[in-house]
């Protein structure tokens, strides 16, 4: 696939930090115009008191109106396992369409099984605005964005690129986190390796932003770094690593890693495009499977 990759144009990039999921949310804005993206959001949850509130998402609209802007888009790197999107309240007050990979159908079906939805989930993806195909490219002001299909930690994951800036979902983390799992259902340790290959494929100086970071060995949470630094030192792709050594650690890791605390309600809410599922009255109500997962 040959990306439209345009290095010229330098989107403003605004990061909002979640303590609470160590989630980076991205306000990603055109130099040219006053149009903007939004790329994962984060609803908060008080999962044992059953309570959801919108403070990030607030904050992130308040941003967006001080700096009198206009949302085109609200982007979902992928169905996130260990958080719960905001996109539909942000679209509410904002506007913009949410857009997310089309693998979303496989991720639907998948999780449709375990949490036993009945035929009134559609699972054709047809909750979001916009479903991406690889090298798929749309506007944000004036600025061409396209979105790499980049499988291996979820079966809809994509990474997003505008201009030189690249936004890496759960593909990369920082060079000194490494990457992310690939033992979700529908993950894959190969094909996560050839994903991010990809990734690592597009230029040197190529601004990547994370998705997530966990500040390892005590350091301050970062979230900006390049392709040259991952390819250089990222420790469990960089340097003179393999596939196999990669397919090895992966695997063996995985392993060992306990489920997200937040799995079960972001999965049901985020595979709805952020909203909330109902009961037969028409109330919002999370369901816990019981060794479904
Ligand atoms: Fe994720």
């Amino acid at each position: 696939m040959a990306y439209p990759i345009d290095l010229t144009v330098k989107p403003y990039v605004s990061a909002h930090f979640d303590e609470m999921t160590n989630t980076i949310t991205y306000i990603v804005k055109d130099p040219n115009s006053d149009h903007c993206a939004v790329i994962d959001s984060v609803m908060d949850i008080d999962y044992a008191a059953g309570r959801i509130t919108y403070e990030a998402a607030d904050r992130l609209i308040a941003e967006i109106k001080e700096r009198g802007l206009t949302l085109d888009w609200i982007i979902e790197t992928h169905v996130h396992a260990d958080h719960l999107s905001a996109a539909p309240y942000i679209q509410d007050k904002l506007g913009g369409k949410i857009g997310v990979g089309e693998k979303i159908m496989v991720v639907q079906e998948t999780f449709g099984k375990v949490f036993n939805e009945g035929t009134e989930f559609e699972r054709d993806g047809s909750q979001f605005d916009a479903l991406f195909k690889d090298g798929d490219t749309y506007m944000i002001g004036g600025m061409q964005a396209f979105a790499m299909y980049t499988p291996g930690h979820t079966p809809a994951c994509m990474v997003h690129v505008v201009g030189n800036a690249a936004f890496a979902g759960d593909t990369l983390f920082m060079p000194d986190g490494g990457s992310a799992r690939a033992d979700f259902p529908g993950g894959d340790a190969a094909e996560l390796y050839d994903s991010i290959m990809k990734v690592l494929s597009l230029p040197d100086e190529t601004r990547l932003f994370m998705c997530h970071d966990y500040g390892p060995n005590g350091r301050a949470i970062e979230w900006e770094t390049t392709v040259a630094e991952q390819k250089a030192e990222n420790i469990h792709v960089g340097g003179d690593k393999t596939r196999e050594d990669f397919i090895k650690f992966r695997t063996e890791r995985d392993a060992q890693l306990a489920m997200p605390k937040l799995i079960i309600p972001s999965l049901q809410v985020n595979m709805r495009a952020g909203e909330i599922p109902k009961d037969k009255d028409g109330n919002p109500v999370l369901k816990v499977p019981v060794n479904g997962l």
